[in-house]
């Protein structure tokens, strides 16, 4: 289980930045095969299915109110998180994907409903993620870096992104919600527990890159800190 943790981990890292040809206007013409099931915006409710509205950079199975099937909860807790590529992967066949991220045979997806065509999915993907806050692409094109921490997490919570020991921001972040830091060079990323109790958990982020952290105490993905500010 440990090794697939650190699989999904990579590949979150490996793929944030947008490397799929993608077409978001196509996709909201297809979203309308989701929304029988699936709500998007600042006001949707759940449905059949949970909300989608800030689901790339979430961790699966997360939102708030919804009743996901056990295999969704299983790969919440294996530390699945949606990205564009990981989300993706699952649309084509969501129970096969779920039986592959849980090395489980017998896993099974509530979601009945399969889009097999990549370009579409490319599309609704790039859909989806008008939806979530997206990385500083101005800067990043203009050749600074910045190192940016998604809100992998189902709460709101306290996080800071810091670029090459400078540039130290930190913000309360809703579920999905991205913050960068705006210096050059590697840097780190943490989540705290709480604002009074400024112990978290960082993980190093190379230049330009961003990290998804779901919470204080989640092992697989954190290393141990104490902040002294
Ligand atoms: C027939 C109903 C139905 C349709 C149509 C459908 N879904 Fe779903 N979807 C679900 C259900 C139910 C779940 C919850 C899955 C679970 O708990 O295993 C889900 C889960 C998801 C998730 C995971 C969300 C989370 O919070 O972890 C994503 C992403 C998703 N669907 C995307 C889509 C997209 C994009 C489309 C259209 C291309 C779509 N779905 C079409 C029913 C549907």
């Amino acid at each position: 289980m440990r090794v697939l943790v650190t699989c999904i981990a990579l590949s979150a890292t490996l793929f944030t930045t947008p490397t799929l040809a993608q077409d978001a206007e196509a996709g909201e013409d297809l979203f309308r095969r989701c929304a029988s099931c699936h709500k998007i915006g600042e006001d949707a409710q759940n449905a059949v299915g949970p909300v989608l509205t800030g689901v790339i950079g979430r961790a699966a199975g997360s939102y708030e109110g919804y009743g996901y099937s056990r295999s969704m909860t299983a790969a919440n807790e294996a530390g699945l998180v949606w990205s564009e590529e990981t989300v993706f992967d699952y649309l084509e066949n969501p129970t096969k994907y779920l039986r592959a991220v849980l090395d489980d045979p017998r896993a099974r997806a509530k979601m009945s409903f399969k889009l097999r065509d990549e370009e579409d999915r490319r599309n609704v993907v790039a859909y989806l993620a008008t939806f979530s806050t997206p990385m500083d692409e101005a800067s990043a094109a203009e050749g600074e870096t910045s190192v940016c921490v998604v809100n992998g997490s189902d709460e709101t919570r306290l996080f800071a992104a810091e670029s090459n020991g400078e540039n130290r921001v930190t913000g309360t972040l809703a579920p999905g919600e991205t913050l960068c830091s705006e210096g050059a060079g590697d840097g780190m990323v943490t989540v705290f527990e709480a604002p009074d109790h400024l112990e978290g958990c960082t993980r190093l982020v190379s230049a330009g890159g961003q990290d998804a952290l779901l919470k204080y105490a989640d092992f697989d993905r954190c290393a141990w800190t104490s902040n002294t500010n």
